[in-house]
């Protein structure tokens, strides 16, 4: 037996040891932690259960059956996070650049299926060349196994993706597929076509950070969620990410104990600024309503007229959805549109309820808001909150004008509770644009032609720029005083904890994708 065990001890000093003492060291020096260096800071001491340690690739082309490396370049297993069961992949740069071959996918198929039936959160560190080029359409069969996987476990699972190395090719559609995406700068990048074939095909010459690094996606293409500055960063926010939600679809997400003595924000009744034209940031105001600290910004650097995160009040997860006036005076364009979009079926999936602060002056108008399809993208966030089960409160804090006042969550598509502050404005649109369409003639008649408009525009926002004709109507429940917003919010979202509504039975809806 001692033999055996020192056996079975040898061959588990080999598997840590991954591709080797230099390669690891090249990959410190990178400025990157190794799988297995991740997956421990990752998940609570102690308990790492790692799943597959032994398992060899089946690869004989390019003599690759004489470089075998246990365990595959992918770590697997599970863990707590909190005290929560989650599973875990981190792939191996160490071992064939963390490439992908069958073996690899199924070592990360199978804890993908344990996490589906056992109804715990994914998370995947990836840092890989892509397909294990010597396994050619083995490794991209592994690829689709694993993409239809991630697609299965949508809205079943929370799946979240941390790139903290190369992801190229193919390789980005699983990320891609899951629910956030974690970069970290400089040393992570994600593209479909990497710079060389770029600049083949197109003759533009770009770096690998301009084309796909973190920051890149934070602000262009909004693929990432969230930049970390190096691993460690990279591992914190994935487990604060998860604080916020439940295990899976069925749970809801954990209430943390919350003492109640704050209630009463005096602040909140000066944020605004005199003017309604003027800008602020929703930003503190958001922070003046939720739990001190607890506002978690998810793509704050992409389209920022739209603010979206994680926050708790009165100890209880919510989303967030707030218009931003500090950019673009917060209105609704097209990346606006889909960033808030995707968000509200993110918390709908797992029972995180919707709280939305409206000042939105309409949709951006122009060609290129109408080529790039305003239309179908807007409808994207119509169709989100139509069909959004959890609790829903909006509050209008200032303009919610024209058709972005029926997107922003309003009663008529389903909000539960929906509050105005006496500053608000809720009309067909602004005073100046309104006049000069229903007092045109006037206005041209006149001698003096600025002041009939300003005197015009002053009985139409005497009529209109205020909450009280849609308080008339009930479809302004309550109009509060601004420093009680948070009292009125714990109340209310207690108030909707037991909320159920049922869809329409169908197979699926049609959303406009
Ligand atoms: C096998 C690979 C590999 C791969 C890297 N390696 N990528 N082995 N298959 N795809 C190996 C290298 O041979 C090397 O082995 C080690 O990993 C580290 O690679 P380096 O090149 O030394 O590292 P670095 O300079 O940091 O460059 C990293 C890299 C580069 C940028 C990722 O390795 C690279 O360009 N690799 C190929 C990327 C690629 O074209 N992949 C296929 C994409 S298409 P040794 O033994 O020297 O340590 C794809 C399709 C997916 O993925 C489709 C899904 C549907």
């Amino acid at each position: 037996m001692q033999q055996k065990l020192k056996e079975l001890l040898e061959k588990r000093q080999e598997a840590i040891r991954g591709g080797g003492t230099e390669r690891v060291e090249k990959q410190h020096e990178k400025g990157k932690l190794t799988a297995r260096e991740r997956i421990d800071l990752l998940l609570d001491d102690g308990t790492f259960e790692e799943i597959g340690m032994f398992v060899e690739h089946r690869t004989i082309e390019f003599d690759m059956q004489d470089q075998q490396y246990l365990g595959d370049g992918v770590v697997t297993g599970y863990g707590n996070i909190e005290r929560r069961l989650v599973y875990v992949f981190a792939q191996d740069f160490t071992v064939f650049g963390g490439s992908l071959s069958e073996t690899h996918a199924e070592k990360i198929c199978k804890i993908m299926d344990l996490a589906m039936q056992n109804g715990a959160p994914v998370i995947g560190l990836n840092d890989s060349g892509g397909a294990r080029i010597q396994e050619g359409v083995n490794s991209l069969g592994g690829y689709a196994d694993i993409f239809y996987r991630n697609t299965l476990a949508s809205g079943v699972i929370p799946q979240l993706s941390a790139i903290m190395g190369p992801c190229a090719g193919g390789a980005v559609y699983s990320p891609a597929l899951t629910d956030f995406i974690v970069m970290t700068d400089h040393t992570s990048y994600m593209f479909v076509t990497g710079p060389n074939v770029v600049k083949t095909v197109t003759m533009e010459e770009v770096s690998s950070d301009d084309l796909g690094g973190a920051y890149t996606h934070a602000r262009k293409s909004g693929i990432s969620h969230l930049v970390a500055q190096n691993d460690k960063e990279c591992v914190v926010m994935l487990r604060k990410l998860l604080s916020y939600l439940p295990q899976n679809c069925e749970e809801l997400p954990q209430r943390l104990p919350y003492t109640l003595t704050d209630e009463l924000r005096p602040k909140l009744d000066h944020l605004l600024p005199d003017s309604s034209s003027q800008a602020y940031d929703v930003k503190l105001i958001i922070d003046e309503i939720v739990d001190a600290s607890s506002f978690f910004e998810i793509q704050a650097e992409h389209a920022d007229n739209i603010v979206i995160g994680f926050a708790r009040i009165a100890g209880r997860s919510i989303g967030v959805v707030a218009n931003q006036p500090n950019s673009l005076a917060g209105v609704l364009d097209v990346n606006s549109s889909k960033k808030a979009a995707r968000f509200v079926r993110f918390c709908d999936s797992f029972n995180v309820p919707l709280l939305v602060l409206v000042d939105v002056p309409g949709f951006l108008p122009g060609t290129d808001q109408e080529w790039n399809a305003i239309i179908a993208h807007g409808a994207k966030l119509l169709y989100a909150f139509c069909e959004a089960t959890v609790p829903r409160i909006s509050l209008i804090l200032r303009k919610a004008y024209g058709g972005a006042y029926d997107v922003m969550n309003s009663k008529h598509i389903g909000a539960d509770m929906n509050y105005a502050w006496p500053s608000a404005e809720i009309a067909v649109m602004g005073a100046k644009g309104a006049s000069e369409i229903i007092f045109k003639k006037e206005i041209s008649a006149a001698d003096d032609q600025a002041a009939m408009l300003k005197e015009k525009e002053s009985i139409y926002a005497e009529k209109f720029a205020h909450p009280y004709k849609a308080a008339a109507r009930g479809f302004v429940d309550e109009v509060i005083i601004p420093s009680q917003s948070r009292k009125k919010l714990i109340k209310a979202f207690a108030m909707l904890e037991n909320k159920v509504r049922k869809l329409p039975r169908k197979k699926h809806g049609n959303i406009p994708l």
